[in-house]
């Protein structure tokens, strides 16, 4: 008999008690040797002559206006009318914050907020000096918050294209799109090494090696900003990049997003710097520093790397801007308080919920002296030294900027055309059986397969939301999907395609094009514990390509994905096998090279996997053994053919997120069920029962039935599990359930009381969701627990349940705020 979790209490409040990680202090294994890395000499230097105004104006400045530098709130948290109060001097969009919290707002409410803000900024106190105040997005595969914007491939594609040339006609495409909505500052690029695919930010990277990622990281940059020394660095058509996240965020022990780089010093530097060094020669102005951890020591607080390497060794004389809320998981720290981080080197707290409560707790903090005014106005002088150099002092209100509202600009057909170009050059050909592709475009084609249209799963996450989930068709006017770029280019050379999800056919096509793969998430909602595909679809794409071989027709894999993934059993039943990785808005690219417009010339940037369990694979590792080596990529005319390859899945992986599905308690987990302290997995059924049940598919689900004859709880129970990442933003357990009778007396989730959200389900006699944010579970020790999933009641219940996962709630919120 396992114990079950200590039922939680409702936690109170979630801003301040985010600490969940035991303190850990620094020892020699998590402090930098600066010495030991290399010097660089930035070839942006300071000005004398803006240094001097610098100073003037820290020497007008109120010292809560110099407070409000530091500190950027986030739009869904922050208005126009709490920024000139408070004088900050940045805001920031996070992936789910859109304008009056429309995650497809137009994008003249952009700009609109835009000047909201700039105008506030600067209609501050008159005695004070006017600063206007800047705001930052997540434009990570472009201005990809923007309903009409082009979205070109996340960085795994854009890394196999290698192609770095358009890769700055990339970053300065997206820079002008930022423009149009007035908006100044970019969350971009990612130059993470990724060394573990199980990380679900793996897309964000360039790939698993120092050098592909350095050697992106500057000419994306440049397209941003502009070139060093031009007019137009940083202004008119260019950006403030930020290269992120400092440091060693790919470096995570087994892939956990957030999680620790256990590793010396000689390879934290040799692994992770390089980019960094390649975006200070290419003149970021911007670093975000990471979320993680190095040898247990938040990065966001270690002062030896943060000042010690990177503004002292390094000369890096931009600003160090914080993630998500991240200085709240140091030692001693709150998301509201938090000296030691502005201390250990970060120039701007980003507080998206929080930046009354740190704001408060800084302003404190200089006043006594536990933040030096010295180190504040250091960090001041960063964030006025890079407005200045990007003209945001002369540049007046964001709409009266050039290309601010240049609508036509959004989605223009030039840089789709650039989208496009670099959409059919990244995808990598890793199987060409018979020399099957090209196909010839005169031909008869069937294109199958869940992801064949659908814009929204070729573009994966932070695509008009956080996890690029939750969007319709209508949302991408001007996009193609690989299956209209396919209709297009067969129908221009006189053939004939046809379009069917399943591979259902009439008369027989001369070859299927089957497209397929992962679904959109971002940050954390994808990791995972093993590199095997788990198909998503509701359709068997695999079913599908065996149907089709087995009619004579010949298969084409569209693999859709954000990381190389485990996939023999697709390799082996497709005759050409092309990693599509998340291409965007222009699907066409996909047609251009499988019809043959242009070469196949992509070559991969992470290794592919031979196994499920192979992760971390990375070239160089002793023994490296993998499917498809780092680099590889066949041309076309290049023979590829596979011999048959192993289909055994190793055991123990899956999506970590995922609790309960198709009827299963994942993860090694069991359900079990009973009074308090007798769980079993059929008891006698006087409290509770437990029985399968359908949804879409039989004994897809379960149903429990509670009697009322005395308290009585369900759950997943098994080995301790680490929910601290959970706990941290958003996440929520999700329930789908359908509730057939009760509740007839209180019912609680993991100690959270849900007893008006089943009770509503019950009357809609539909199914439903229920989701309670883990950050309202006050447990013990969120560092090891058992049964994150707990049904209690002591009245009558009846219960179905289809699916147990985390994730983003969408309907049915249970929030404890
Ligand atoms: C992400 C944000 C997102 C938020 C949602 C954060 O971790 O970085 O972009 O909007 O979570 O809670
Ligand atoms: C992510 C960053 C992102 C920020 C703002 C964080 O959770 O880690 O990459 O820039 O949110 O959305």
């Amino acid at each position: 008999m396992m114990a079950i979790l200590a039922v939680a209490t409702v936690g109170t409040a979630t801003v301040g008690v985010a600490q969940v990680a035991p303190p850990t202090p620094s020892t020699p294994a998590n402090t930098a040797h600066p010495d030991r890395w290399p010097a660089l000499r930035s070839p942006v230097r300071p000005d004398p002559a803006m240094e001097r105004k610098i100073d003037q104006l820290i020497a007008r400045m109120s010292v809560e206006q110099k407070v409000g530098q530091v500190v950027q709130g986030d739009i869904a948290s922050i208005t126009p009318d709490d920024v000139r109060r408070y004088h900050l001097g940045s805001v920031f969009n996070g992936g789910n914050s859109d304008p009056g919290g429309r995650y497809n707002a137009p994008a003249k409410d952009w700009l609109a907020l835009a000047d909201a803000f700039w105008d506030a900024s600067t209609s501050d106190d008159p005695k004070l000096p006017r600063i206007p105040a800047i705001w930052g997005i997540d434009a990570v595969h472009g201005h990809s918050n923007i309903v009409g914007a082009t979205l070109f491939p996340h960085n795994v594609g854009l890394a196999a294209m290698r192609d770095p040339e358009l890769m700055r006609r990339i970053g300065a495409a997206t820079a002008v799109e930022m423009r149009v909505t007035g908006i100044d500052w970019t969350f971009a690029p990612t130059i993470a090494v990724v060394r573990d695919d199980r990380w679900g930010r793996t897309y964000e990277g360039f790939g698993e090696t120092p050098a592909i990622a350095a050697s992106y990281a500057g000419p994306l940059i440049e397209g941003l900003q502009g070139r060093i020394g031009d007019r137009d660095w940083l202004k008119g058509p260019h950006v403030i990049a930020t290269a992120k996240h400092f440091l060693g965020d790919g470096g995570t022990r087994n892939g956990r997003d957030q999680g620790d780089a256990q590793i010396g010093e000689d390879q934290l530097r040799d692994l992770f710097a390089p980019p960094y060094e390649a975006a200070i020669n290419a003149g970021v102005q911007s670093i975000m520093v990471s979320f993680s951890s190095w040898n247990g020591r938040k990065m966001t607080g270690n002062d030896s790397l943060l000042t010690g390497v990177v503004k002292r060794r390094w000369g890096f004389d931009g600003f160090l801007v914080g993630d998500w809320n991240a200085h709240g998981q140091v030692e001693g720290c709150s998301t509201t308080d938090c000296p030691q981080a502005i201390n250990a080197g970060l120039d701007i707290y980003m507080a998206p919920d929080s930046w009354k409560g740190i704001w408060q707790s800084t302003l404190r903090e200089v006043q006594s002296g536990a933040i030096p005014m010295a180190r504040l106005d250091d960090a001041v002088r960063r964030v006025l030294r890079v407005k200045f150099r990007a003209g945001i002092f002369e540049a007046g209100r964001p709409s009266s900027r050039p290309f601010a509202g240049r609508y036509d600009m959004l989605g223009s057909p030039e840089h789709r055309a650039i989208a496009r170009q670099a959409v059919a050059e990244s995808l990598v050909l890793l199987k060409n059986a018979g020399g099957l592709l090209p196909l010839k475009p005169g031909a008869r084609i069937l294109v199958a397969g869940d992801g064949a249209d659908d814009v929204a799963k070729q573009s994966g996450g932070w695509t008009l939301s956080w996890q690029g989930t939750g969007t319709k068709p209508a949302d991408f006017p001007g996009a193609t999907t690989i299956w209209q770029g396919i209709d297009a280019a067969v129908r221009a050379a006189g053939g004939t395609a046809t379009h069917a999800a399943d591979g259902a056919f009439s008369a027989r096509p001369d070859a299927a094009i089957v497209v397929f793969g992962e679904n959109p998430y971002a940050e954390f909602q994808g990791d995972r514990s093993d590199v095997a595909f788990d198909d998503p679809a509701t359709t068997d794409n695999l079913a599908t390509m065996k149907r089709l071989r087995a009619a004579g027709v010949p298969v084409v894999a569209v693999f859709l994905s954000g990381r190389p993934l485990w996939v023999n059993p697709y390799l082996n039943a497709a005759d050409a096998f092309v990693a599509a990785w998340l291409p965007g808005s222009e699907g066409a690219g996909v047609a251009d090279a499988l019809f043959g417009a242009r070469p196949f010339r992509g070559t991969l940037p992470y290794s592919w996997p031979k196994r499920s369990d192979q992760s971390p694979l990375n070239v160089g590792d002793a023994g490296y053994d993998p499917l498809f080596a780092y680099g590889f990529g066949l041309k076309t005319g290049q023979p590829g053919e596979l011999p048959r390859l192993d289909e055994r899945r190793a055991d123990g992986g899956g999506d970590r997120n995922t609790l309960f599905a198709r009827g299963k308690a994942t993860g090694g987990r069991r359900l079990l069920i009973g009074a308090p302290g007798q769980l079993a997995a059929n008891p006698s059924p006087e409290r509770i029962s437990q029985r399968p049940a359908d949804r879409r598919a039989q004994e897809d689900s379960v149903r429990l039935a509670w009697t009322g004859a005395g308290e009585a709880t369900a759950a997943l129970v098994g080995a301790p599990v680490d929910l601290t990442r959970e706990a941290n933003g958003d996440v929520a357990l999700i329930i789908e359930l359908r509730v057939d009778a009760g509740p007839a007396a209180p019912v609680t989730l993991d100690g959270v009381a849900v007893t008006p959200r089943l009770a509503a389900l019950a009357n809609a006699k539909t199914w439903g969701e229920i989701a309670v944010p883990l950050r309202c579970l006050a447990k013990t020790d969120l560092g090891k627990v058992t049964a994150p999933f707990a049904l209690t009641t002591a009245g009558t219940l009846d219960v179905t349940i289809s699916a147990i996962r985390f994730g983003s709630p969408g309907e049915g919120l249970v929030d404890c705020r």
